[in-house]
């Protein structure tokens, strides 16, 4: 299938920096324009992370998933951190997101495009500027990318250092996850390959062994036909994360010789989240004049009167593959909020690809002080999704999820029903919890059961 390149040049009146003119918001305050200016110059000079092909590719491939014809997968931390960026974490994440994409070619038959929230997930959006311990106040930790989490003047302050860092961790990652895949980590001949030392006695267990037998049963029975079928060996894996702070997405956006228009390279799939995501703000701005396929964080409180406008900013010729709007309204939310959303998309006739994002419209604090999410809500809000897209005549074409290859205790609930006393044991991350292993796998169970009973 073709795409149509409608609109391959930038806007006229668009520019890497024309953000700059704009309110942007969660932005840290960088004290020393100078030391910012020489940082951003030479991240502009160092080499990007991905490439114009990869990016384009993924466009069609988001394309057919808008079609019905594949499933998208998406995943990894809220936020990654420069001390995990090392080989178990990176190669554990990896292997929980090989897993669940299994359980899901499996039962969905059809193609997962898998698509990581790794290599440049280090920016978060913060409530407020601030936070004040024993009468003290300091700017919010906004991610690795701009400070450190350590409650100290010192560790901060917004470092532009750490945005070659960033780029320098980013590269890190890439290099290992593409060196796994095309090494035949990904093969799915070894699903042996991906299994996590501890879930032995995991209560999914049994029910994913059997996938990986019946999976392993139908490439012999073809490849005794057909000869070795090299597919199988090999899978894409592309990469996201909320294009937040503007500096050092500007820094890598860049021109090709061979494509027109300007690309962010810094990612293949950048998204804008929801609390940047104003149709006169800094980040629309930016993110109206790359060529990358792009997705927008669409939150409770947005009408449809916000939305289309917001569309026709971000993909004024409706190009196949290049806007995805992943929604995230909360358990409570969803049944109210998603379907006068679904109607006037699909009345105004738009292109788009709709994910579900059950996470993040599920956070609450416990009584001994822990952010959570219940797997109760999180579940229920994707299970209503699909029946929602159903309801409306659209499709749910994808989920977004926060998750880890270790072995935290960050969700209540799931296989294990981990309660609020269990939180204490594994509990890792410094911003949102994340979905464990187990966790992770049933959503995946999930998902294929609400397809296939929808044919
Ligand atoms: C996130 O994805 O980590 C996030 C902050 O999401 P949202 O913008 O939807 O709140
Ligand atoms: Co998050």
């Amino acid at each position: 299938m073709a795409i149509r390149p409608t609109s391959p040049s930038a806007p006229v009146d668009w520019s890497p920096a024309s953000w700059q003119q704009r309110e942007a918001l969660q932005q840290p305050r960088y004290d020393d324009p100078a030391e910012l200016a020489t940082a951003t110059a030479q991240l502009a000079s160092l080499p990007p992370l991905v490439t114009s092909w990869e990016v384009l590719a993924l466009k069609q491939a988001l394309a057919e998933a808008q079609d019905g014809h594949s499933f998208l997968l998406q995943g990894g931390d809220c936020a990654e951190s420069f001390t995990d960026c090392t080989s178990p974490i990176i190669s554990n994440r990896l292997k929980v997101l090989l897993q669940m994409s299994l359980v899901m070619v499996h039962g969905l038959k059809k193609p997962v495009l898998r698509v990581g929230r790794f290599a440049g997930q280090y920016a978060k959006p913060r409530s407020a500027d601030t936070e004040t311990r024993d009468g003290v106040t300091l700017p919010s930790f906004r991610g690795d990318v701009v400070n450190a989490p350590a409650f100290t003047a010192a560790a901060r302050r917004a470092d532009p250092q750490r945005l070659i860092q960033a780029h320098a961790h980013s590269a890190l990652t890439m290099n290992f996850v593409r060196a796994l895949i095309d090494g035949g980590f990904a093969d799915l001949h070894h699903p042996e390959y991906w299994d996590l030392a501890w879930v032995e006695h995991s209560p999914l267990a049994a029910e994913y062994r059997q996938m990986v037998a019946s999976i392993g049963d139908s490439l012999r029975f073809m490849e005794t036909l057909a000869g070795p079928i090299a597919s199988f060996s090999r899978v894409d894996f592309f990469t996201s994360h909320e294009a937040l702070l503007l500096h050092y997405e500007q820094a890598l956006t860049r021109q090709v010789p061979r494509h027109p228009g300007w690309f962010n390279l810094s990612t293949h799939f950048p998204w804008i989240g929801m609390r940047t995501a104003a149709l006169d703000g800094a980040h629309v701005e930016y993110f109206r004049g790359i060529r990358n396929p792009i997705a927008v964080k669409v939150g409770p409180s947005v009408t449809p009167e916000q939305l289309l406008p917001l569309m026709d900013a971000l993909n004024p010729d409706d190009e196949p593959g290049r806007l995805t709007l992943v929604h995230r309204m909360g358990n409570a939310a969803i049944a109210e909020r998603l379907p006068p959303l679904l109607d006037a998309v699909k009345r105004e006739g738009r292109r788009v690809l709709w994910v579900a994002d059950p996470m993040h419209g599920n956070t609450e604090s416990t009584s001994n002080g822990y952010k959570t999410r219940r797997f109760d809500n999180i579940r229920g809000e994707l299970d209503q999704a699909f029946d929602i897209h159903a309801a409306a005549g659209t499709r749910l074409g994808g989920v977004h999820l926060e998750l880890t290859g270790e072995n935290v205790t960050e969700c209540m609930g799931g296989a294990r029903d981990l309660s609020e006393s269990d939180l204490s044991r594994a509990y890792k991350s410094t911003v949102d919890p994340r979905l464990n292993y187990e966790q992770s796998l049933e959503l995946a169970m999930l998902i294929v059961r609400k397809s296939v009973s929808r044919g």
